[in-house]
């Protein structure tokens, strides 16, 4: 039975999101077999431990990411652009939560959007907390303009072991929701692997729309398979055709 079947046009829908949503956009994912787990240890990269024994090589890895994020041909796709256009007729609401660092929600047309991961344009100084807008590659001995610390500035990303950003309003979305899809993430990690039993346990309907089954496929009432541009665009098709017939 489709999810359809128990959703009105008035209910809230979360979304969340992760690589896979990015991958026909160009963008690699992590754990996928070209993925970048496997040509990083998370461990020398991703950790605040790694930022604090070898700074170098962790401003490194995201100046690489960043300047991948900003070449010309990397764009957001019709995955994006479906979620931008479901926001803008869908009468319950749309919360994107992703953990995605890169801008293409943004440019897709997404404006509720949450960057639950960070964003890879922003940076952070670790001394004041100070957030920065566009800085460009990052290096150890820069010094921070707000607090004139050095060596202290770090991409807004969260690491491994970080809290990840806005968990109470997310919390929230999840609670309130009608309908929780999931779209392009592997469900290995928590708290976002986390959020389709969230959402069930509040009365949600769940639906997984992945490349294929993710560690939580179980969990969800309905899955899809498939690239993200084909299925994501087809269900929101779907969910025009019933906002049209609630009107
Ligand atoms: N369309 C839809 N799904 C796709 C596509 C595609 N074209 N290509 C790949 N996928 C799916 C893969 O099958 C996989 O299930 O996207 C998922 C990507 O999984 P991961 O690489 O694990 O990425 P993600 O789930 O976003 O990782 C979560 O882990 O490393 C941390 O902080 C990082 O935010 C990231 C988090």
């Amino acid at each position: 039975m489709s999810v359809l079947e128990s959703i009105a046009p008035g209910d809230g829908i979360v979304i969340l999101t992760g690589a896979g949503i990015s991958k026909e956009s160009g963008l690699q994912t992590f754990r996928d077999p070209d993925g970048i787990w496997a040509k990083h240890r998370i461990e020398d990269v991703a950790t605040p431990q790694a930022f604090a024994t070898n700074p170098e090589a962790v401003l490194g890895f995201y100046n690489v990411r960043r300047s991948q994020m900003g070449d010309a041909d990397i764009k957001p796709n019709a995955a994006h652009h479906a979620l931008g256009r479901l926001q803008g007729f869908w009468p319950g609401g749309v919360l994107v939560v992703t953990q995605n660092i890169d801008d293409l929600h943004e440019r897709g047309g997404s404006t509720r959007l949450i960057h639950m991961h960070g964003e890879l344009s922003k940076t952070r100084c670790n001394a004041c907390g100070g957030i920065v807008e566009g800085l460009g590659d990052l290096d150890p001995e820069m010094t921070c303009q707000a607090c004139a610390a050095v060596g202290t500035l770090r991409p807004h990303v969260v690491w491994f072991g970080e809290m990840p950003l806005e968990m109470d309003r997310i919390g929230d979305a999840l609670a309130a929701c009608g309908l929780f899809v999931s779209i392009g993430t592997s469900g290995n990690v928590y708290p976002a692997a986390g959020f389709v039993q969230e959402a069930r346990a509040h009365g949600a309907r769940t639906i997984e729309l992945n490349l294929e089954e993710s560690l939580g496929a179980s969990a969800f009432h309905e899955a899809r398979y498939g690239p993200a541009t084909e299925i994501v665009t087809g269900f929101v098709d779907e969910l025009e055709a019933l906002a049209r017939a609630g009107a």
